[in-house]
């Protein structure tokens, strides 16, 4: 090879393995094969050459060409996985234990939730679990909702395509239709179907409706319901343990009241209003918690029970609007973004 391709060669060896960033990189390609670079210049003296020098000294150029371009080619690579590297940042031992992230804290609706459950099971409640996909008899038939009621409706209620199947949600008939859940009162059935009484349940749960997000609703929240069976219940048992978890949840000087009002699967059915002005935030008089009732004679039929013989009651509130009042928090979406400026308050 000719000295001076020779020379460029090993210069050019040099200062390539010498290149940090893409720049000088682009800067070093175009000082050797840009249009003004050494060794286009050199290709350049071709012409000046004798004919016969000429096949030869094409050869030598060809293969400088190609040493270079290989050369190129690994500072490339090179500066890319620098680059990469820089990205990625320290290697990481994935069998090292995790840096020490300090004690978690409970999610505010995990506070009212077990604070709640906790003060039933003191009166002999037992937490009852059902599954959030639920078939239309458990959420509806079963609570004598028939199928024109409003809730049951498309716009308001979650259905599953007729395709869809579950093989740990067994249907009690073939053409009922998969759906989630719009309320925890669906438990009430699976309990009493698993029986026997007496029964004293809580079961607090996810529950979906077609609701548009907004500061008071929400697509999917949290219920909590209550179902007690046994001979000779009255309404007031019920009113007793209404008025037993809310002062215990909320302090002494909290009151609750009925309202009439109806649901198919409580007779007589009411809605529950608390007051309870010592807490904070809590503007109101009166403030609607929840509904419940009288277990209704069909809903016992419905289950194989003889209503002669069983009475109960029952009672379903929200948990996040509990949290709301307990906590004063104007916001439902709050509970569901994981700002941790929000869920630290509650450590
Ligand atoms: N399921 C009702 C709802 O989602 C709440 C409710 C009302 C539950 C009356 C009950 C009840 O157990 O007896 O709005």
């Amino acid at each position: 090879m000719s000295e001076s391709l020779s020379d460029l060669l090993s210069r050019a060896q040099g200062e390539l393995a010498a290149l940090r960033t893409r720049p000088e990189f682009e800067a070093a390609k175009a000082r050797y094969v840009g249009p003004h670079g050494e060794l286009t210049a050199l290709m350049k003296r071709m012409g000046t050459l004798p004919k016969e020098e000429r096949p030869v000294f094409g050869r030598q150029v060809n293969e400088a060409k190609a040493r270079l371009q290989a050369e190129f080619d690994s500072a490339l690579r090179r500066i890319g996985d620098a680059e990469l590297a820089a990205q990625l940042g320290p290697a990481v031992d994935p069998s090292l234990p995790a840096p020490d992230p300090g004690p978690g804290t409970c999610h505010p609706l995990t506070l009212v939730r077990e604070e709640t459950c906790r003060i039933l099971r003191k009166v002999g409640f037992a937490v009852a679990d059902g599954p959030e996909v639920e078939t239309e008899f458990y959420c509806f038939d079963a609570l004598n909702t028939p199928p024109d009621h409003p809730a049951r409706d498309g716009q308001d209620t979650f259905y599953f395509p007729s395709g869809a199947r579950f093989g740990n949600v067994n249907k009690r008939n073939p053409d009922e239709r998969y759906l989630l859940r719009t309320h925890t009162s669906s438990v009430q059935i699976r309990t009493l179907l698993a029986g026997p009484p007496p029964i004293r349940i809580v079961s607090p749960g996810r529950v979906y409706r077609r609701d548009t997000s907004d500061a008071t609703h929400s697509a999917n929240f949290h219920q909590l319901e209550c179902l007690a069976v046994d001979r000779n219940v009255t309404v007031r048992d019920l009113k007793a343990l209404l008025d037993y978890l809310f002062v215990s949840l909320l302090g002494s000087a909290t009151k609750i009241r009925f309202r009439p009002h109806y649901f198919g699967y409580t007779e007589p059915s009411f809605e529950v209003d608390l007051s309870a002005r010592h807490l904070p935030k809590v503007n109101k008089e009166w403030i609607e918690i929840g509904g419940c009732g009288l277990v209704d004679p069909t809903v016992f039929a419905a289950v194989g029970y003889d209503p002669e013989l069983w009475s109960g009651y029952a009672f379903g509130m929200g948990l996040e609007r509990l949290a709301m009042l307990l906590y004063g928090i104007d916001d439902i979406r709050h509970f569901y973004q994981n700002d941790l400026r929000f869920l630290r308050q509650f450590a």
